[in-house]
């Protein structure tokens, strides 16, 4: 049994009391009674890519705080800085590879909040001012503050701050197993993605910016992959309209879905990218807005500085995390690993589909993937959001000693129960089975108690 807690100074994601995670090693987390946790989702939400406790990031952001943790951006560059910048540029996707820049910050939501004042910078400069807008997808998820609930369509997230933002128009997301269009891929001939030009047309191009999108949907709709060839007439639409195309790589960068950036697999190359999380691993808090040489030469020349930012952007330390976390990836073939064991965990869910009646769906590309709860296969239909479902699935997984993150709003934003499958990177497929062994006790638990 685990000791809970709820520190009362103290405010944390949840009102319940909680294990107290003392360490981690590998997939494993340890609480301070010594139970092992394993961690399905890398950190609750896509985040450790290469495991817990690798010492050599460890390593490398103690020799970086023995030289210097703090130098005022406004007035210094840092050498791990610069090293960051260059390992980015290399690593970045089809054009813009060697041909980028790349604006470091925080959080993930501070990397979408600069491309989206990017895209808008880059319009000024070229005198293009009317336009601004940025169409986003339902059921999709860029951050957490009052600007980006505006552009992200995750429902619950946005509700409470609705008059608060500036209304940003929605398109439907891909999202095959609930085609909003009632159609079959691929015969439908991506309506979904065709829906964006049908947007600009009714907007008006002069006033749209910039298309934001996550490769493979996370926290809105369980690791929902866009079908093939969805990116790239998006892309196509883009080019059409000069609209910029931002792509949100929050969860799907660096490795995650075997590429060093999701929209890879799409053979697409976007005009910005934001990313964050696993580029440290969660090591450390960092960032990345990467745009192509063009958008920002275009800022650049207007002499007027990129005007986002925050104290700690552009941290040395943070940044040699980032460096010695990228290069772990590399140096274990994690992005193979994430194809390979990614591929035998999806193999492995869609058994579970077939085992469970309370799972409807189970899908993802690489190591990011997830799985759907529906009260009905044959109509899909999902279960009352009263009952709470992914919240008790993530409940019995805990108990039994794997910890899982839950979503919810797959069913037009207010109902829907979904868990990501998103371990780390470093899986091997015999850990693959330990920890569906354990989700599928759970999984008869929960199943009893609903049907
Ligand atoms: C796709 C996506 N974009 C942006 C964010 C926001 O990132 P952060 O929580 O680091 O601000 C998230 C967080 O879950 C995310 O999943």
């Amino acid at each position: 049994m685990a000791t809970l807690v709820r520190n009362k100074h103290v405010v944390q994601r949840t009102w319940r009391p909680m294990p107290t995670i003392v360490r981690g090693e590998g997939i494993y987390l340890y609480d301070e009674d010594g139970n092992r946790y394993i961690d399905s989702a890398s950190g609750s939400s896509v985040v450790v890519n290469i495991g817990h406790g690798v010492r050599e990031v460890a390593d490398a952001m103690y020799e970086q705080s023995k030289l210097v943790t703090f130098a005022a951006p406004h007035l210094f560059t840092n050498r791990p800085l610069q090293q960051l910048g260059d390992i980015v540029a290399e690593r970045a996707p089809g054009t813009m590879r060697n041909n980028c820049r790349t604006w470091f910050g925080c959080t993930g939501t501070d990397a979408v909040d600069s491309a989206v004042r990017l895209a808008r910078q880059y319009f000024l400069a070229k005198g293009q001012t009317s336009k601004y807008l940025v169409i986003g997808r339902w059921q999709g998820f860029h951050g957490n503050n009052i600007a980006v609930a505006g552009i992200h369509g995750h429902t619950f997230r946005r509700k409470p701050y609705y008059p608060m933002y500036q209304h940003t128009p929605h398109i439907p997301p891909a999202y095959c197993y609930r085609c909003p269009f009632e159609l079959t891929y691929p015969t439908c001939r991506l309506k979904c993605a065709r829906a964006l030009e049908t947007a600009i047309h009714q907007i008006g191009e002069e006033y749209v910016a910039a298309f934001i999108a996550e490769p493979v949907v996370g926290a809105a709709l369980g690791a929902v992959p866009a079908p093939d060839g969805y990116f790239q007439t998006i892309r196509e639409i883009c080019d059409r309209h000069n609209v910029l195309l931002i792509v949100d790589e929050v969860m799907t960068g660096w490795g995650r879905i075997g590429h060093w950036f999701g929209i890879e697999e799409w053979q697409t190359t976007p005009d910005i990218i934001a990313t964050a999380k696993g580029m440290s691993s969660g090591y450390t808090p960092i960032s990345a807005t990467i745009g192509k040489e063009e958008i920002w030469q275009a800022v650049e020349d207007t002499q007027i500085p990129f005007l986002a930012g925050h104290t700690m952007n552009q941290n040395p330390v943070s940044c040699a995390g980032a460096i010695a976390s990228i290069q772990y990836v590399e140096k274990h073939n994690l992005m193979e690993n994430a194809r390979t064991t990614g591929a035998y965990l999806l193999q492995e869910l869609k058994k579970i589909v077939d085992e469970f009646d309370i799972v409807g769906d189970a899908r993802g590309k690489g190591m990011m993937c997830g799985i759907e709860f529906v009260k009905d296969k044959a109509t899909k239909e999902p279960f009352d959001p009263k009952m709470k479902v992914s919240s008790r699935f993530e409940m019995e997984c805990l108990k039994r000693g794997v910890s899982t993150f839950p979503c919810t709003g797959c069913v037009e934003g207010v109902a829907g129960d979904m868990a990501l499958v998103t371990p780390p990177l470093i899986t091997t497929p015999e850990q693959v089975d330990e920890m569906l062994g354990i989700m599928k006790e759970a999984l008869r638990a929960l199943q009893d108690e609903l049907l």
